[in-house]
């Protein structure tokens, strides 16, 4: 069996956070110089406040992601940020294929594909997201469903370092309802076993699977104890100092 991968904790703000907003991060950067956890931790705050985060967490072990890109890396593209773009306002990854923007913006896997694509070529991590509707899931196609937004978000050139895979269902995302251990451990399993055969030899194993949707300081240790659970993308108990620490605190 493969070594499991380290952890990562990473905040997805959403469309949250205002530069008066920053004292929380301050918080956890203090917390964090004492605190030592063993996994890796990542703030993805809007584009607008990527250079300050990164001028802030300069120094510690806290690493910066943005949330979506375009998939072209520059032209007329009105309103749109590129991953070079990201890249230079200091993102090291960048979400991709949210469930929110699958939704509110139409994004088919295609184009996640392409987005995943464009964060590798300007030497990201893509973090690209998978996970079922309520009603799919009540249908018993949660496995189907997650198996072909892999197949057709995941580029040919992705490996254990350039892409992390967060699994979110999304009936559990800003609800307050989370999947149960057992739910997390089936389609965790199915994620690294359709990993395996999508991507060459040996790097299937080794690419961190998060889950994601209602992480709170109460499930995380929980949830973070599931086979095949190498971390969470946590929104809103991301906003909070007080609640990430207390979910990081499930690798301390
Ligand atoms: P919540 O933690 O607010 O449910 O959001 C999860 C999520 O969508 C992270 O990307």
């Amino acid at each position: 069996m493969a070594k499991a991968p380290k952890p990562l904790i990473a905040g997805n703000w959403k469309m949250n956070g205002l530069q008066r907003d920053l004292g929380e991060l301050r918080k956890l950067i203090a917390w964090m110089r004492g605190a030592s956890p063993s996994c890796d931790v990542m703030i993805c705050p809007p584009a607008t406040l990527i250079s300050d985060v990164k001028s802030l967490v300069t120094g510690s072990r806290i690493k910066v992601g943005a949330q979506t890109c375009h998939a072209q890396d520059s032209g007329a593209h009105t309103g749109d940020i590129s991953a070079p773009m990201l890249k230079n306002a200091g993102a090291s990854a960048v979400i991709a294929g949210h469930s929110e923007r699958r939704a509110d913006h139409k994004e088919s896997d295609k184009q996640v594909r392409a987005q995943a694509e464009a964060i590798h070529r300007a030497g990201l991590t893509a973090i690209i997201c998978v996970g079922e509707t309520a009603g799919e899931r009540k249908a018993g196609k949660a496995l189907k469903i997650v198996s072909a937004q892999l197949k057709g978000s995941l580029p040919s050139g992705a490996t254990a370092r350039n892409t992390v895979i967060a699994y979110e269902p999304v009936w559990a995302i800003g609800t307050g309802l989370t999947a149960t251990p057992e739910d997390v451990a089936r389609v965790h399993r199915h994620i690294r076993t359709r990993l395996g055969a999508l991507m060459p030899a040996g790097e299937g194993g080794k690419v961190r699977i998060l889950y994601g949707g209602s992480v709170k300081p109460e499930n995380a240790a929980t949830l973070m104890g599931v086979a095949n659970v190498d971390g969470a993308l946590v929104g809103g108990a991301s906003l909070k100092a007080k609640d990430f620490q207390g979910i990081i605190s499930a690798y301390v």
